[in-house]
């Protein structure tokens, strides 16, 4: 493993056209050899849409919504992010994984032509969480400000110009949720939109429980809507990623847990950045049925 400053705050690397997060860029036959297991349940998301959020249900559903059993340890060991590495002590993602007992929960960012091909054969679950785009950009900018293992994202205007030209870590938003889209037409993965659960999250909630083959009483439900509420959530040391050191992730500058709203794009967007947006967007996405909202 190189030194930290190796890794800090270093331009994206490119994977096969995706710019990829420098510490995880190396080594790439670790993900492509990757072993799947038919009972891993895969987490796949374009950063910032809710992956924690899915994460902790799916944990929590696996675990008879039992909080106290979900606190045995952070977030990020209970559910690993497959492509992780990390300078330090931290174990790459696919070393985490090896050694953890079935079943598994598997965190992954990837575009689904990077997603190791042993993930389709076994056949396992795959939940896919969409938020829309604009929330995204503004969330992931300020995760960028915040995570060392990103470069810096610079300022606001420049950083949306990027995000449009597909130039973020994981490539191109507009390309990553179409095409996990289309792959639910020939593989039976569970698409979410972050939307959809802050409208409703016992609805969506009920809905994983479904997709995993659960049994669930009402009240276990209730509860695990209660304990993976945003504030929940956010004052929980294992998922709100302050177990992570300062010098990898500084919550001074923007906290992980930041606002968990649909619509906070309004913030930050200015008239002309939305019209141009709006007129990219419509040319990007008028190859696809899906549709997002961009408030509640
Ligand atoms: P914001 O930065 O807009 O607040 P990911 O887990 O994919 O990195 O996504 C992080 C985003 O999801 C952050 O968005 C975070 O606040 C939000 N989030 C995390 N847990 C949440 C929850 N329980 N309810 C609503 N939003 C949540």
């Amino acid at each position: 493993m190189a030194t930290q400053d190796a890794y800090v705050r270093q331009d994206w690397q490119m994977v096969r056209g995706v710019p990829m997060v420098c510490a995880f860029s190396f080594n790439w036959d670790r993900i492509d050899n990757f072993q799947s297991r038919p009972d891993d349940i895969l987490i796949s998301t374009y950063p910032k849409s809710g992956t924690t959020w899915v994460s902790e249900i799916v944990d929590m559903i696996l675990h008879d919504a039992d909080p106290a059993k979900c606190k045995r340890d952070a977030i990020f060991n209970k559910v690993p992010m497959l492509e992780f590495v990390a300078p330090g002590k931290m174990l790459a993602g696919t070393e985490q994984l090896a050694q953890m007992p079935s079943p598994r929960v598997v965190k992954t960012h990837l575009p689904v032509d990077l997603l190791p091909k042993s993930f389709w054969e076994t056949g396992c679950k795959m939940i896919y969480v969409a938020r829309n785009a604009k929330d995204v950009a503004v969330s992931y900018y300020h995760f960028d400000l915040m995570n060392k293992l990103h470069p810096e994202p610079g300022p606001w205007s420049d950083y949306l110009e990027k995000f449009m030209a597909g130039k973020a870590a994981f490539g191109s938003w507009y390309d990553h949720v179409k095409s996990w889209w289309d792959r639910r037409n020939d593989y039976p993965l569970l698409y979410l939109f972050y939307e959809d659960m802050k409208e409703d999250s016992k609805r969506e909630i009920k809905k994983i429980i479904h997709f995993l083959g659960k049994d669930l009483t009402e009240s276990a439900v209730d509860k695990i809507v209660y304990h993976t509420s945003f504030e929940l959530m956010k004052d929980n040391p294992t998922t709100n990623y302050k177990m992570v050191p300062t010098a990898l992730m500084d919550q001074n500058i923007s906290s992980f847990m930041r606002k968990g709203i649909a619509g906070d794009w309004k913030n930050h967007f200015t008239v002309a950045q939305n019209e141009q947006f709006d007129e990219d967007y419509r040319k990007k996405m008028a190859d696809t049925t899906l549709q997002f909202r961009t408030e509640l």
